[in-house]
């Protein structure tokens, strides 16, 4: 018999079916842990794209979230956007700008000195920030193409959840555990990362790889700490990092999804709440795919291999 699964702590006794709220508003909540302490959670790059879409979205079911990232006025502006929405104001919720950088452990470490010294608890981190890089296979740079890129993508998650996981497993239990959310791609899966131009994104489609199996690792090690770590791995969703593609593309980009759209704020939030909320207690270790079905029809490798 497993000897670490007896020494763990308890977990709230299993109510009788139907005294349990299994409500929406009880099911998907993100406001307050077991102890009706409010839920904090952390987005790295916040202030934009896809960490600003779990952001508004925690913020608007009542967390304090903080998002973090270089540029202090983006993520700045991103919290006074998020605070003055109506939904956020109505949850209590509340978003705080933090400025940081991850690309080496340093810094890291002192991203996770800032949560340290503001909060004695962490319920969620969502390691969100990420770069990408493209070349040509017999020009790609070494620093900013590899050392860089897999220092943001995927040492970065590594040691900000190792930094934080004192906090992040302090009271949880086996059913409020603490949430690691990885943000990877469908690029992930996609051995084709070149465009027909030559550009590839070979680093970065290994990086997000990398991330998932970092995703099951850390899952299979938390475990007995009552954290979970998951991650989304989005296709097309409107950011900093996809402007480019979206204005040279057009409406091809729509038009090239089987949904006939690209992701928007909605789908983001859904999966993000599961994985924040009750309903996902249970699941760890898993890459969920939030892509419209991109990835499983044919599809011009170039756009996908940069998502
Ligand atoms: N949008 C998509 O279609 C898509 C699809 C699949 C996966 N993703 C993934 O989603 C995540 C978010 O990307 P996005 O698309 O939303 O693009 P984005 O708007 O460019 O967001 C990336 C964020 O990361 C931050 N960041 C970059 N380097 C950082 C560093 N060294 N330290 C701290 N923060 C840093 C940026 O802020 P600063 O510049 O201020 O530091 C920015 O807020 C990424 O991991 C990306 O790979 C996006």
């Amino acid at each position: 018999m497993n000897k670490k699964i007896l020494r763990k702590k308890v977990s709230e006794p299993t109510q009788k079916p139907l005294l349990m709220d299994l409500s929406l508003n009880n099911l998907f909540a993100v406001k307050n842990d077991k102890n009706g302490v409010r839920k904090v959670a952390l987005v790295t790059g916040g202030g934009t794209g896809i960490g600003k879409m779990i952001a508004f979205a925690l913020a608007s079911n009542g967390a304090r979230v903080y998002i973090a990232s270089r540029k202090l006025k983006v993520v700045q502006d991103a919290a006074e956007e998020i605070n003055a929405a109506s939904q956020t104001k109505a949850s209590g919720g509340q978003v705080v700008a933090l400025q940081a950088d991850v690309t080496d452990k340093a810094k890291v470490d002192a991203l996770a000195a800032q949560i340290q010294a503001r909060e004695p608890k962490l319920h969620i981190l969502i390691n969100n920030a990420g770069i990408s890089w493209g070349a040509d296979l017999l020009e790609f740079d070494e620093k900013n193409g590899w050392d860089k890129l897999l220092a943001v993508n995927v040492k970065a998650p590594f040691y900000l959840s190792t930094a934080l996981l004192a906090l992040l497993e302090k009271d949880a239990t086996n059913t409020d555990p603490g949430r690691i959310i990885n943000i990877s791609s469908i690029a992930s899966y996609i051995p084709n990362s070149a465009d027909p131009g030559g550009k590839g994104t070979y680093s970065y489609n290994v990086s997000k790889a990398g991330l998932n199996h970092l995703t099951r690792i850390l899952a299979a090690t938390l475990a007995e700490k009552f954290v979970t770590v998951n991650a989304i791995a989005p296709g097309f969703f409107p950011s900093r990092m996809t402007q480019h593609g979206l204005e040279a593309l057009g409406e091809a980009v729509a038009i090239g999804q089987p949904t006939g759209r690209i992701g928007t704020t909605e789908d983001m939030a859904g999966m993000a709440l599961f994985f924040c909320s009750r309903a996902s207690a249970h699941v760890t270790g898993q890459v969920v795919v939030v892509d419209g079905g991109q990835s499983l029809v044919h599809f011009p490798s170039s756009q996908a291999a940069r998502l």
